[in-house]
């Protein structure tokens, strides 16, 4: 897959990713001011599909966007993308921005168009749950200092971003982070689950965290299964720090395994058995969703 020769989808049309052009004045660029979604897929076949779709459009609901678009046309353009770009693991970015005004006003301006913008990009194949091949991840930590409106999964990800980056610094692959008491949010592109006791727990969902699909297809799948305990609660840094197993979701990674926090193992340093249990289940009903 060639990146600029990639088909993708902007305002309507299929077209080559180098002769998709779209305007300086694009509230999306100037102000972040927009939505977007990434949704997985493995050989054509999507996961989660419908509960992508309806987060996108609380989101467009939640900032004033008015989009005239179904989840069929959604699923039609999912459809071509897989289809001209070969298939195989692909995740689906949609952008759907306020669209572009002819100045920069701050204020929502009214009669513009959204910009939707949508193309495929190349993920790691599916996690299987074999504790040797997983690959094991090591984590940082730090308070959080994005905004206060996590549950929208904003295109202005400055916040995110530069959490990521201190992870990147650290040598490692990803940042967790702690509000201001001390309690856990999520990760800079991820949401969090920790095991203690096999028990498994993580945040419930506010205005701190992203409301994961992974993470609500998870725990739909364990509380049917029955055989783990599950539970949505505040956690605190030691809790986290004491816990016998780590895991960070989201769609492209699907339940991933830390096995250091902060240069420190986790449990016992090595990918654990409720890990390989969760993701077996995740594994065996996924495309459900
Ligand atoms: N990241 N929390 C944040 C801040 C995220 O950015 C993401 C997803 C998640 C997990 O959500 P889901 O399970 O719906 O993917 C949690 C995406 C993949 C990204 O920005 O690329």
């Amino acid at each position: 897959m060639h990146d600029t020769n990639n088909i993708v989808f902007l305002n309507g049309q299929f077209l080559p990713a180098s002769e998709a052009k779209i305007s300086p004045m694009d509230r999306g660029f100037l102000f972040g001011d927009g939505i977007y979604e990434v949704v997985p897929s493995y050989n054509g076949k999507l996961v989660g599909f419908g509960l992508h779709i309806e987060r996108m459009q609380s989101g467009l609901n939640a900032i004033g966007i008015n989009l005239d678009m179904t989840i069929s046309d959604w699923r039609n353009i999912a459809t071509k993308l897989m289809e001209t770009n070969g298939k195989g693991n692909l995740g689906l970015y949609f952008h759907v921005s306020r669209g572009t005004d002819v100045k920069r006003f701050h204020a929502y301006p009214e009669h513009i168009q959204p910009t939707v913008f949508a193309y495929a990009f190349e993920i790691p194949a599916a996690t299987t749950a074999d504790k040797q091949g997983v690959k094991q991840y090591k984590v940082t930590s730090t308070e959080d200092l994005r905004w206060k409106r996590c549950q929208i999964k904003s295109t202005s990800l400055l916040g995110n971003v530069m959490h990521f980056q201190q992870g990147q610094d650290a040598g490692v692959q990803e940042t967790i982070l702690f509000n201001q008491h001390n309690e856990l949010t999520e990760a800079s592109a991820c949401n969090v689950f920790m095991v203690k006791n096999n028990v498994v727990l993580t945040p419930p969902l506010d205005n701190q965290i992203l409301p994961g699909i992974t993470r609500h297809m998870l725990l739909n799948i364990l509380r049917k299964d029955g055989t783990l305990q599950v539970q949505e609660r505040a956690l605190s840094m030691s809790e986290v720090r004491a816990a016998d197993e780590l895991w960070i979701t989201s769609s492209s990674k699907e339940i991933a395994p830390v096995v250091e926090l902060d240069g420190q193992p986790v449990g016992n340093g090595k990918v654990g058995d409720i890990w390989q249990k969760a993701q077996s289940l995740y594994s065996a009903n996924k495309y459900l969703y």
